[in-house]
């Protein structure tokens, strides 16, 4: 294995374990190279399959146990990070209008967002490269995450916040794991372009190709989980947009590993007011145009000026797919109704759902496709939503408690 600028036309190679963020070339971002697997297709998935009864750490791993197409160590930092479930909700599909919606639930986590399966790997890498302290930008999952496989891994961790943007519960899991917390003024890329200044820290946001490396195998367990059927359309809101080009990378890796036929068509859905992408994907320009003031109740994905972006395009024009975007009010929407099957999710996570309404109202997707609607952060990362969607509610129940 080893890393190559992801920018076709440069394709410069560098070796898997050399510390360099962007190509010095083109300035790109990189993105690991995975061998072809050793073993053939029906060999792996059963493999893959057996190692769910293992408690061995790296089998109990709903990353690691898909290590024949990661890197490898022989030390890896875990906490028992993926295996979450794929979930039926049938108030939510039956609001957006489609039959066969399944949740594919990354909140269920062990600090509760799709972040520890990337971070398992960085963190595993920055250990096995001799970091000391490790550092993040965030809008506070990365933050979470960042924090607890640092302290497993026995590492310094700094965390760059956007002042007063991130929600209170996501930074109170950074100070339980110890975390330095530095509060930037203005958004998440502020906060980025402040840490990226830094020196003597090891990178762990998704600009970090190991990360995307770990976040890949949540298509690698959801197509697992759907015995290797190939499934419509998979859904997935769009912040940097890391997680949506982890997904692009699993599709093609298991096409060329002959692990699936066919992909999926990749949707990423961001919120109207912080939707760079989704302007740059109807408007039909060819560079991204980076969005000075972002604005959205999900604070997750509030961020103007996605890093990953042509990481994260190449994905949705090799699938089929496409980008869209969708309002608050859709997402509060469609929130609450997660949170009727008993589900709940994060502002960010339920962005999949209201895009699915918006797309079978329109007649874009048939009601009869196969959906899986990735949500990517857990319901308690939010609360302070909760309370003000909930209308007068829970407001009225504290009243009665003063
Ligand atoms: N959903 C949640 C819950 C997130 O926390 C994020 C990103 C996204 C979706 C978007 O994923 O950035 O890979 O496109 N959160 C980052 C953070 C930016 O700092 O926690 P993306």
């Amino acid at each position: 294995m080893h890393l190559r600028c992801s920018n076709e036309q440069c394709a410069t190679t560098f070796d898997l374990h050399e510390r360099v963020l962007s190509c010095h070339r083109c300035g790109d971002l990189l993105e690991v190279v995975v061998d072809a697997a050793t073993k053939n297709a029906a060999a792996l998935k059963k493999l893959w399959l057996e190692r769910r009864g293992s408690y061995a750490p790296k089998d109990a791993s709903g990353v690691w146990r898909f290590r024949e197409l990661l890197p490898s160590y022989d030390d890896v930092i875990t906490l028992s990070e993926g295996n979450t479930p794929l979930v039926r909700g049938q108030k939510s599909a039956d609001w957006a209008g489609v039959r066969n919606l399944r949740f594919k639930h990354l909140g269920w986590n062990p600090t509760g967002s799709f972040k520890d399966l990337g971070m398992t790997v960085g963190m595993t890498e920055a250990k096995f490269v001799g970091a000391k302290a490790v550092g993040c930008a965030s809008t506070g999952n990365t933050s979470a995450s960042l924090a607890a496989y640092a302290a497993r891994a026995e590492l310094v961790a700094k965390v760059y916040l956007p002042a007063g943007k991130a929600s209170t519960n996501k930074m109170a899991q950074a100070v339980d794991f110890g975390a330095e917390i530095v509060q930037v003024e203005g958004n998440f890329d502020r906060a980025l372009d402040a840490l990226l200044e830094v020196r003597d820290l090891y990178f762990l946001n998704s600009i970090n190709p190991f990360r995307l490396e770990g976040q890949k195998t949540a298509m690698f367990e959801l197509l697992e989980q759907l015995e290797w059927r190939v499934p419509d359309y998979v859904v997935v809101p769009g912040g940097n947009l890391g997680n949506s080009s982890a997904f692009g990378k699993a599709f093609d890796e298991l096409k060329a590993a002959g692990l699936i036929d066919r992909v999926p068509k990749l949707v990423v859905v961001q919120a109207e007011g912080a939707n760079p992408f989704a302007w740059m994907w109807r408007s039909g320009v060819e560079e991204l145009e980076p969005q000075e003031h972002p604005e959205t109740v999900a604070s997750a994905i509030r961020i103007g000026n996605p890093r990953s972006w042509r990481k994260s395009l190449r994905g949705v024009k090799s699938t089929g797919g496409f980008v869209m975007d969708v309002t608050d009010e859709e997402i509060g929407e469609a929130k609450a109704m997660i949170g009727r099957d008993g589900i709940g999710c994060e502002p960010a996570s339920a962005t999949t759902l209201a895009a699915l309404r918006k797309l079978s109202e329109s007649g874009k997707i048939d009601r009869d496709a196969v959906v899986i609607a990735v949500l990517t952060g857990h319901a308690l990362k939010d609360t302070d939503f909760i309370v003000k969607n909930s209308g007068n509610e829970l407001a009225a129940l504290s009243e009665v408690k003063a």
